[in-house]
């Protein structure tokens, strides 16, 4: 007897010990791991239709006189300690005929690998194991059990039909006592490699189980057969049973001699909380006591690794949604934890998010939720609206992003209502007014003076003036800053700032009353055209603006190309072309509009170094196509 249960329970008592910490973590590094595996019944209530003394007096079984005060073989004796109680069983009253059943109710989901039951009465000739996955709602039968299955239950038997709901295995009536009932979840016939795998689990979870105790039966020579028989009749064969029917083997019959009721010295449950290889420790589900649960309980509630979280580890640890959760890989070993998201250390999770994953090609789908410290993006990576990187803070500090700060005179309000100034958000760079310059907007670019809320003025001199008295300033260090140049990362915004209309103050008037002066429009029909006059220099440039010096204008132009040039130095950038028109006309001749990209052919003044444009010069709108003869022109030398 001792003997027996040694042989069943030892593997279950080892297994649980408390280990600490430090230790539970490795075992799960890098690799899958498992909870310790014991007995689900163990430190949970087993409900019993009957007891033996159940009410006091009422329920009587074989081994109690009336009247009873007691019960002295409760349910629960079939989980206590069998080293420490080997003589202890649960017995049933259950009356003939009557269904008789075990159940545990868990609280949760658990695995169950196998089912041991150790009876002191006679195995029952019927009985059928189950279990509910929804929590008592629905039953599934594991595994029926009958010395005849067909009879029984109109199922093949497994001896016969491998792989058959039905056994005739434990079913037979000798031993009279210590007899066996065995189930295992998987194993022989239902092999799995993977016990994490969708295909384990289905067969293993359970949150209750039940054994329905269908039909006793009599074992010549069992121990104390009946003690209260009062209907003792002469069949008690099982196989009398009629066929196929649950409900008629619980049917009452007559018995020569009535079977002893139903004992069973213990119940051994084994299984494990389910935690889908992410953690090898469970606690009890809810531990809001300090109470210890009691000892070899398997608890419910894992303490997940691999970043996983959730009761069974069923989901990813709310900052590791970089990919789609998994089970660890029982054959292989390998973890499959969660991802962490990269969200530089500025929120507190992150989801995922299927459509970010095919579009990175299924290597990173991690949204980050509540980006803090005024970061925007996916991964929390650039600064809101109204803040910049600071320069000098690591994108992981959460002083990363730093308000913006607009000179409320230079820089032009934020379109939103948002109560920050708009800047950009890598820069820093305010948006500035006309000829306004500096991150913030707080100076005139060069060139440009009379900072204030209408922004700069141009310079009435063809190079730098006094920013705050506009007098002219000789230098030689011409426009190193473009007038009116695009700063690089406000490229996107201000898509074409040249094209920007010019207020009539700010261009000379005589190029904006061509009517007061007509200039004959020379035509360019061809190559041939191009090379009638001596051009020492051609451009392609953007008119910025013109300025009337009393004596002479002077125009201010981008230089966007130089498809040819003579002993002044032409280069990309801003250049000023004089047109000698100004004295005689009052105009400039060929017209110059602001705003405008001319091909400028023309000739040059070495004394003075400066580009002239005469009435023989070529100013035409430019095209690409003009472009292309002009260049076909310069290879084949005319200009
Ligand atoms: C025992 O008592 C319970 C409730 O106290 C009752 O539901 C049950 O029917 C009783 N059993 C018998 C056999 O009288
Ligand atoms: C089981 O019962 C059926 C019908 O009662 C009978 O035909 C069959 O022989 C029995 N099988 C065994 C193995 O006793
Ligand atoms: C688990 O690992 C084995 C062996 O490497 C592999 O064949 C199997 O596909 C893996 N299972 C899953 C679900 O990835």
């Amino acid at each position: 007897m001792s003997f027996r249960l040694a042989f069943l329970f030892c593997p279950v008592y080892m297994l649980f010990p408390e280990s600490p910490p430090h230790l539970t973590a490795s075992r799960c590094m890098g690799h899958a791991c498992s909870p310790p595996v014991g007995n689900l019944a163990t430190g949970r209530v087993l409900h019993t239709l009957t007891g033996c003394c159940r009410n006091g007096t009422q329920e009587l079984c074989s081994s109690f006189q009336q009247p009873c005060s007691e019960d002295t073989h409760p349910p629960a004796q079939m989980t206590d300690d069998p080293f420490l109680h080997p003589d202890t069983w649960w017995e049933s009253s259950a009356d003939q005929g009557q269904v008789e059943e075990i159940r545990l109710d868990l609280e949760s989901r658990f695995c169950l690998t196998h089912m041991v039951m150790l009876f002191r009465s006679p195995r029952p000739a019927a009985m059928v194991l189950e279990r509910s996955v929804d929590f008592g709602q629905t039953w599934q039968a594991l595994k029926f059990f009958a010395s005849n299955c067909s009879s029984a239950f109109g199922l093949a038997d497994d001896t016969i039909q491998p792989g058959s709901l039905c056994t005739s295995r434990y079913s037979s009536a000798k031993p009279c006592s210590g007899g066996e009932v065995i189930f295992r979840s998987i194993g022989k016939d239902k092999e799995v490699e993977d016990p994490y795998s969708g295909e384990a689990l289905a067969l293993l979870t359970l949150t209750n189980l039940r054994i329905r105790l269908l039909q006793p039966q009599l074992c010549s020579g069992a121990p104390s057969g009946s003690s209260r028989g009062h209907n003792n009749n002469n069949n008690n064969n099982p196989e009398s049973l009629p066929a196929g029917a649950l409900a008629v083997a619980t049917k009452r019959r007559s018995v020569p001699s009535k079977p002893a009721p139903y004992a069973v010295y213990s119940l051994l449950a084994r299984g494990t909380c389910l935690c889908h290889g992410h953690a090898e420790q469970c606690l009890p589900a809810h531990q809001d006591t300090d109470q210890l649960p009691p000892e070899g309980m398997v608890s419910g509630r894992c303490v997940c690794s691999h970043h996983t979280a959730g009761e069974h580890c069923e989901t990813c640890a709310p900052l590791y949604n970089d990919r789609p959760w998994r089970p660890a890989n029982g054959s292989s070993g390998q973890p499959n934890p969660c991802q962490k998201c990269e969200c530089h250390g500025h929120a507190e999770s992150c989801h995922f998010a299927p459509r970010v994953w095919l579009a990175t090609g299924g290597t990173s789908g991690g949204v980050c939720d509540n980006c803090q410290h005024n970061t925007v993006g996916r991964r929390c990576q650039r600064c809101r609206p109204g803040y910049h990187r600071h320069p000098a803070m690591p994108l992981t500090s959460p002083h990363a992003c730093t308000r913006c700060w607009c000179d409320p005179v230079g820089s032009i309000p934020s379109q939103s209502n948002d109560e920050a100034p708009w800047c950009h958000p890598r820069s820093g760079q305010c948006h500035c007014k006309a000829g306004v310059g500096g991150v913030s907007c707080n100076q005139c670019l060069s060139g440009y003076w009379a900072f204030g809320p209408e922004g700069c003025k141009p310079c009435a001199c063809p190079h730098k003036c006094d920013a705050f008295t506009g007098h002219c300033l000789d230098s030689d260090k011409l426009y190193h800053i473009p007038i009116g140049g695009k700063i690089p990362d406000l490229l996107h915004i201000l898509s074409n700032e040249d094209e920007r209309t010019w207020s009539k103050e700010l261009a000379v008037s005589a190029l904006y009353y061509t009517g007061k002066c007509s200039c004959k429009e020379r035509k360019l029909r061809g190559v041939a055209d191009l090379c009638k006059t001596k051009h020492t220099y051609a451009i392609k440039a953007s008119v910025l603006s013109a300025h009337d010096k009393g004596s002479h204008a002077v125009v201010l132009v981008k230089v966007r190309k130089v498809l040819r040039s003579g002993k002044v130095p032409v280069s990309q950038g801003t250049h000023s072309i004089y047109p000698l028109s100004w004295t005689s006309r009052g105009c400039t001749c060929p017209i110059l509009n602001p705003g405008v990209e001319y091909l400028v052919a023309g000739s040059e003044e070495v004394e003075t170094g400066r580009l002239l444009v005469t009435l023989q010069s070529l100013v035409v709108p430019w095209s690409p196509m003009l472009g292309h003869y002009v260049a076909e022109g310069l290879r084949q030398g005319c200009l």
